[in-house]
C-alpha cells in the first residue's frame, strides 16, 4: 500500500534498536514517505539479532533499513528539550525534504530513577521525565505546526502518548503525569490546527516488546534482587495474563496504528488517543 507517497515525515526517537520509532520510520517508508529519522546523538554499541553481530550507529542505521526498502532518508541528531536545536533541525528537515507533511513524536525519556513510590521519587526525576515526554514534545510540535500552517498543505501530528497516559499505575507518577499531560497536547493542537487542515492525534501502546523493556527491568531489578532477564520475563507473564489478546505488542503493531493516522484513512480523525494494547485497558 502506497498511503503515503509523496509525503516527508518527521519521526523522532527513531534511532533505537528494536523500537518504536525505528518500525515507525520503516512503516512509513514502506507505504511511500521520505523519512527524517531524528534522534539524540548516541555512541555506537554492538547488537546481535537474526542477521548476526554488528554495531549500531542509531539514526544512520535507521536511515540504511528505510534507504534499502527505497524510500528517502535524512538522519538527524537533535535533543528535543533543547529549543533552539528543534528550531534549527526543523529547518534543516525542510531545507533538506522541501516539505513536512507528518510528525511522529515518539521520542520519550528512558525509564530509570523515576521509577520509584512517588512519596520516594526526586523533584529531578520528575522533572528530566516531563521535559522530555512532554515539554520536547510541545516544541517540536510547535516547531513543526509553524511551518504546517505556513505551507498550507495540512498535515498529521502523531503524538505517542501511551495506556500510562490513560490510567496511573504505581511508581510511574512523573512518565504517567507527562503522558496524561500528552493527551491533553493532542486535544489543544487538534482543536487550534484542525482549521489548517491538520489532524492531531495520539497514540496510546500498552507493554511493547522493546529494547526499553530491557531498561524498565533493568530500572527495578535491584530492588527486586533478580536478574534484568528474570525480572523482564515475569512482568512479561504478568502482562500477557492480563491481555485478552494473549501477548505484549511488537514495534510492527504501533507502527501500523501510525501508519492509519498518518494517512488520509484518519482524515475525519482529530484530538483521539488510541489504546493499542491488546485490551489490556479498555476505556
Ligand atoms: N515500549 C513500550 O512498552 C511503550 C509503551 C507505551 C509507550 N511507549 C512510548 O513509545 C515511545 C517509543 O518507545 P520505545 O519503546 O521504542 O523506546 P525507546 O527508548 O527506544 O525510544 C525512545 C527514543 O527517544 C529518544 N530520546 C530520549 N530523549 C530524547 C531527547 N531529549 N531528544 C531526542 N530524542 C530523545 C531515545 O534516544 C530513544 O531512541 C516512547 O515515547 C515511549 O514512552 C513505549
Amino acid at each position: 500500500m502506497q498511503r503515503l507517497a509523496g509525503k516527508v515525515a518527521l519521526i523522532t526517537g527513531a534511532g533505537g534498536w528494536r523500537a518504536i520509532g525505528e518500525a515507525t520510520a520503516l512503516r512509513l517508508a514502506s507505504e511511500g514517505a521520505a523519512v527524517a529519522v531524528a534522534d539524540l546523538k548516541r555512541p555506537p554499541f554492538d547488537i546481535e539479532d537474526d542477521s548476526g553481530k554488528r554495531l549500531w550507529e542509531g539514526t544512520s542505521s535507521v536511515t540504511r533499513e528505510v534507504e534499502a526498502l527505497g524510500a528517502r532518508a535524512f538522519p538527524i541528531n537533535f535533543d528535543i528539550t533543547a529549543e533552539d536545536q528543534v528550531d534549527e533541525a526543523v529547518r534543516a528537515v525542510l531545507k533538506h525534504f522541501g516539505q513536512i507533511d507528518i510528525l511522529v513524536n515518539n521520542a520519550g525519556a528512558s525509564p530509570g530513577g523515576d521509577r520509584v513510590a512517588t512519596v520516594d521519587l526526586p523533584k529531578e526525576e520528575f522533572e528530566r521525565v516531563v521535559d522530555i515526554n512532554l515539554i520536547g514534545t510541545f516544541l517540536v510540535s510547535r516547531a513543526v505546526a509553524r511551518e504546517m500552517i505556513k505551507a498550507r498543505r495540512g498535515g498529521k501530528i502523531i503524538i505517542v502518548s501511551s495506556v500510562a497516559g490513560r490510567h496511573g499505575r504505581p511508581l510511574r507518577a512523573a512518565y504517567s503525569a507527562s503522558k496524561f499531560g500528552l493527551i491533553g497536547l493532542t486535544q489543544v493542537l487538534a482543536r487550534e490546527l484542525g482549521p489548517h487542515n491538520i489532524n492531531v492525534n495520539a497514540v496510546c501502546p500498552g507493554t511493547i516488546d522493546t529494547s526499553r523493556l530491557d531498561s524498565s527491568a533493568r530500572a527495578v531489578c535491584a530492588e527486586q534482587g533478580l536478574p534484568w532477564q528474570e525480572v523482564r520475563a515475569r512482568m512479561v507473564a504478568q502482562r500477557v495474563a492480563a491481555t485478552p489478546i494473549g501477548r505484549i505488542g511488537t514495534p510492527e503493531d504501533i507502527a501500523g496504528v501510525v501508519a492509519f493516522l498518518a494517512s488520509s484513512d484518519a482524515d475525519f480523525m482529530a484530538g483521539q488517543a488510541v489504546v493499542a494494547d491488546g485490551g489490556f485497558v479498555t476505556i
